[in-house]
């Protein structure tokens, strides 16, 4: 009897215990958020089971996410939906209910589902609509092949809601299965492990053995095929590119291994790419596995690249550790661009890392510029509660967490930096970080270890960029520079200067133009270099912004502009075009492109051009 007692007792404190564990591990674990309905902390997903037709007659996507979750006793889980049809929902396969709460603009609807306290899984019956925001359905037209359609996502940053019901918050880590049916002469490809040829059936099996956070969810439908670079590297594309891609990034092996050199093992076995059609609304997506990029980086001479070392790096940061909250995406970008920049250093020299962080200076200054009224937004931590995550996806974030990160380098000395960082992703792999996390992180690991001071806070909270920043020189860009100022002295460019020249060198050639060049001279340099016809798209995109803002009109180059702002959907080229008609007083000129234009955006750049020129749909 006594023996019972003890026995009896026992269990009761290691039950009590585990309860103790159990309310530790999950309350709160997962910090505020205001871009997710979801309620983490009483109850949250950890697997899905997805399985989905993609019907390209009706434009939806159709069919069931099925979640493995745990609860804190709570008596439902709480979803992100936008634009969805919810048919049914279950509970351990039986029916339970779920209602979807008031419609916001930005967030979408709550989807809340009854549970038990002891529910191990739910699956909710859903079919996307013609409003769905991640998704753009093409017709064969706007593909590279005018063959076939195709169908890709993007979810970053709050859309993965719109094509499949889920706890949409980047602190949300979460593995996947997925069976995808798609039309047979299609094949389908995930931010998962991917086939390389087509099935029969059109039906395709996914897995993602890693957590994931929900923003990296993606899929791809097209006329594709795969040419490997290594074993673990390749290129996916429609069949008139895919050569083309190969060739363009033979380097992808050596970027992997460099990255490894650098911050430790890549994580996630197979690193691929995918070419998608010129309305691919950025540069690159870092989707795990298979980055999704436009096919403007596509120079012929392997120029423009930084772009795919840049996706490479977020398997480190964003990935691998994520930013907790879109208020903390300086954590995404600002660390991707200085591993990015890192790697281009690795495999072509200081000369080409150079150039590219000062293409990013220019960059930030403008942009601080253009933010001259609203300073709050040139922090590095943001608040933007009430707003579109996409308001804070700026060079802000980008370039002054670069110069921030390279300041920092300079001031403890690389090897103390790099251990530091490679700590960093170590201790934080597969987990989500606060800016305020990082700061402790870093003045308990770096900075006060070695007795260094240093204004971090002042680099994070404040607005503007500090004067402690990094100076950073290019004896190509001073050359660059000199020749630009001997051409406005002398109206002749002397050929053997420009003959070598890499894309980043035209690029600053041309955006340093003085105010007062006259279109005279423009003509005699579009003449002598023939930019208005540049096969470069970074090249072509920096003259065409000159040609608006000194209302030059040779060399057929209004049209040229037109026929790059129909073709191309990526955000940041054509809204730094709509930005420099809008400057110059042109708003009448950049609408009249704009509607022919508009129907080959997807909804991300649609939106942001939508609010650059106040146009109602
Ligand atoms: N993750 C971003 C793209 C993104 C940002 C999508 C915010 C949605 C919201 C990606 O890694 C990126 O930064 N792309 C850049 C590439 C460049 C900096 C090399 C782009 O698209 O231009
Ligand atoms: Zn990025």
């Amino acid at each position: 009897m006594k023996k019972q007692t003890l026995l009896y007792a026992l269990i009761v404190l290691t039950m009590s215990c585990e309860t103790d564990k159990k309310t530790e591990d999950t309350a709160s674990k997962y910090v505020e958020e205001s871009h997710s309905y979801a309620k983490p902390n009483e109850s949250v997903i950890k697997h899905l089971d997805l399985n989905i037709d993609v019907n390209f007659t009706t434009k939806t996507i159709d069919g069931t996410a099925t979640y493995t979750i745990d609860t804190n006793n709570a008596s439902e889980i709480i979803l992100d939906s936008k634009f969805l049809e919810i048919e049914s929902v279950e509970a351990d396969g039986k029916a339970t209910n779920f209602n979807l709460g008031d419609f916001d603009e930005q967030l979408g609807q709550a989807l809340h589902i009854s549970i038990e306290n002891d529910t191990k899984q739910i699956s909710v019956h859903y079919k996307t609509t013609d409003k769905t925001e991640a998704l753009q359905w093409l017709n064969p037209q706007q593909t590279a092949d005018k063959t076939h359609p195709f169908l890709f996502t993007q979810g970053q940053a709050i859309l993965t809601r719109s094509w499949i019901p889920i706890q949409d918050s980047p602190q949300i880590r979460i593995t996947y299965d997925a069976t995808v049916k798609v039309p047979k002469e299609l094949m389908a490809v995930m931010s998962a492990e991917n086939p390389k040829e087509k099935t029969v059936d059109g039906i395709y099996t996914f897995k993602m053995k890693q957590p994931i956070s929900p923003y990296l969810m993606a899929l791809a439908v097209g006329d594709i095929a795969y040419k490997a670079v290594s074993n673990r590297t390749g290129v996916y594309a429609e069949k008139s590119m895919v050569d083309k891609a190969q060739a363009e990034f033979s380097d992808m092996e050596k970027m992997v291994v460099a990255a490894e050199n650098l911050y430790g093992d890549y994580d996630w076995d197979q690193f691929d790419v995918i070419v998608l059609p010129p309305s691919f609304p950025f540069g690159g997506m870092e989707n795990p596995r298979l980055t999704f990029a436009t096919p403007t980086v596509i120079a012929g001479d392997k120029s423009l690249t930084s772009l795919i070392a840049h996706e490479l790096a977020h398997s480190w940061s964003g990935n691998l550790v994520t930013n907790a909250t879109w208020n903390d995406f300086w954590l995404n970008e600002g660390f991707t661009v200085y591993f990015e920049i890192r790697i281009m250093e690795a495999l072509y020299g200081k000369d080409r890392a150079n150039m590219i962080a000062l293409i990013g200076r220019q960059d930030l200054e403008e942009e601080v510029e253009g933010f001259k009224d609203e300073p709050e937004m040139t922090k590095l931590k943001l608040d933007l509660t009430d707003k579109n995550p996409d308001d804070g996806m700026n060079s802000i974030a980008y370039d002054k967490g670069y110069l921030f990160l390279r300041t920092l380098e300079e001031k403890v000395g690389r090897d103390k930096f790099d251990a530091f960082l490679k700590n960093y992703f170590k201790t934080n792999a597969f987990s989500t970080v606060t800016t305020e996390g990082f700061i402790d992180y870093l003045n308990s690991n770096l900075l006060e270890p070695n007795g260094i001071d240093f204004n971090v806070d002042e680099w994070v909270y404040q607005a503007g960029v500090p004067n402690n920043q990094a100076i950073i020189v290019s004896d190509k860009f001073e050359n660059a520079k000199n020749t630009l100022q001997s051409f406005i002295d002398n109206k002749t460019v002397d050929a053997s200067k420009t003959s070598n020249w890499t894309t980043q060198e035209w690029v600053h050639f041309i955006r340093n133009f003085p105010e007062t060049i006259t279109t005279e001279d423009l003509k005699r340099l579009d003449d002598a270099f023939d930019l208005t016809n540049s096969s470069n798209s970074h090249i072509a995109m920096v003259w065409y912004e000159q040609a608006i803002n000194h209302d030059y009109h040779g060399n057929d180059v209004d049209q040229r502009i037109e026929d790059f702002l129909i073709r191309v959907g990526r955000r940041w080229y054509v809204s730094t075009l709509y930005k420099a008609f809008k400057r110059n007083d042109k708003v009448d000129d950049a609408l009249a492109i704009y509607n022919k234009a508009r129907a080959n955006y997807h909804s991300v750049t649609a939106n942001t051009i939508d609010d650059l020129l106040g146009y109602n749909q």
